[in-house]
């Protein structure tokens, strides 16, 4: 079925110049881009977005990382969206990413990995509607 998925356009993607080559890859994928935004977390929206990794001895780093600089987040719709927007976005680590991934070609490692992509249509829904209002979404 149609479904959505939740992205976000990291900051080292942002930094690299990369942001405009991932949405290219994203729309070419079959993806419907239904909200889209340029944006920074504040320290208080990346710690509540992350809250599920409160407890990893990264959680402290992936806070600071994603806000050290702006962000794209993004609402995605197609088939199957949220299972294949994570084949098309490839492996946390992109050394273990697949060939032509968007992490195998873009990201710089396993915590600076360019691209967010939720796990489930449940979190789909939770991430997306704690970046967008439904007047946004189109
Ligand atoms: P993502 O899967 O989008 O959400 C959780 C994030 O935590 C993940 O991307 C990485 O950016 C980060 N992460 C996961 N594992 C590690 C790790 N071992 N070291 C640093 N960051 C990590």
């Amino acid at each position: 079925a149609t479904n959505r998925t939740f992205t976000m356009l990291k900051p080292d993607a942002i930094e690299n110049g990369y942001a405009g080559k991932i949405i290219d890859m994203i729309i070419g994928a079959g993806f419907k881009i239904k909200a889209l935004k340029y944006t920074r977390l504040t320290e208080e929206q990346a710690k509540k977005f992350y809250e599920v990794h409160a407890e990893r001895p990264f959680y402290g780093e992936l806070v600071e990382y994603m806000t050290s600089g702006p962000i794209i987040a993004a609402i995605l719709e197609k088939e199957n969206a949220v299972a294949d927007f994570r084949t098309l976005i490839g492996a946390t680590d992109p050394a273990e990413a697949a060939e032509g991934t968007i992490r195998k070609n873009y990201a710089e490692s396993k915590g600076r990995n360019a691209v967010h992509g939720s796990d489930s249509d449940e979190n789909a829904e939770i991430e997306g509607k704690f970046h967008f209002t439904a007047a946004e979404i189109f």
